[in-house]
């Protein structure tokens, strides 16, 4: 998601910031060679940013909507105790291979289950409570993932969607996934069973916590 923040900014706050280790590194690598729209991959920052929410609400079981090839599932499987879960959901048998292959190499791996099928299906049939879920597919789908998931999350639990800014498109609406996050951001902006917070960190990160 380039070009949104400044890129030297982005680039400082990386340079203070946990780095990646050498199996995101490698991921990253795998994913720019062999992956269509490598770009969605959360990257370093927002890795680092997720493994943080992980540790300050103390989850133990985590909900992903959009595996793509793991770099997400993998930062925030890390900040997991060992015997936390994260289940992740994806459709896309192209990318999931890889995932799958880094999962099996990180120490972390054996806490991730992949669900694989359309998001919007696995979400009916999942049970809760999960402490803390990140949205990160179509963003389409934006507002179906979150009522479908604000039942499956604990009180007290939270939300993380990604790409809520969504490289600032939502101020001037034109195709219909920028039309989709502003229906998503206004309805979570009046949703009163959360409390929110957009922020501003790489593509727009909103954090909704449930009362
Ligand atoms: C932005 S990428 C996820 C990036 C990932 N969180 C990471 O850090 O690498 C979005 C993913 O959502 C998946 N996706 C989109 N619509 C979906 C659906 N209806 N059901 C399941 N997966 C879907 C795509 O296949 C894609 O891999």
């Amino acid at each position: 998601m380039p070009g949104f923040i400044d890129e030297a900014v982005e680039q400082y706050a990386k340079e203070h910031s946990e780095a990646p280790d050498a199996l995101l590194r490698e991921l990253t690598e795998i994913t720019y060679a062999q992956a269509k729209s490598p770009g969605m991959q959360v990257g370093p920052l927002e890795g680092a940013f997720l493994r943080m929410l992980v540790r300050l609400t103390h989850a133990k079981r985590i909900l992903e909507v959009g595996t793509f090839t793991g770099y997400s599932a993998l930062c925030m499987a890390e900040g997991l105790p060992a015997d936390g879960e994260l289940i992740t959901c994806d459709r896309d048998e192209k990318v999931l291979p890889i995932a799958e292959s880094f999962f099996r190499r990180s120490p972390h791996g054996h806490k991730i289950k992949i669900e694989r099928g359309d998001a919007r299906q696995t979400l009916a049939k999942l049970k809760g409570p999960f402490d803390l879920v990140f949205l990160d597919a179509d963003k389409e789908s934006y507002l179906d993932y979150y009522e479908k998931a604000l039942p499956l999350l604990k009180t007290h639990g939270l939300i993380a969607a990604d790409n809520t800014l969504w490289s600032g498109k939502v101020l001037n609406p034109q195709e219909e996934s920028d039309h989709a996050v502003v229906r998503f951001n206004a309805h979570v902006a009046k949703d009163a069973r959360v409390e929110k917070v957009v922020v501003t960190l790489r593509d727009g990160v909103t954090l909704a916590w449930k009362k």
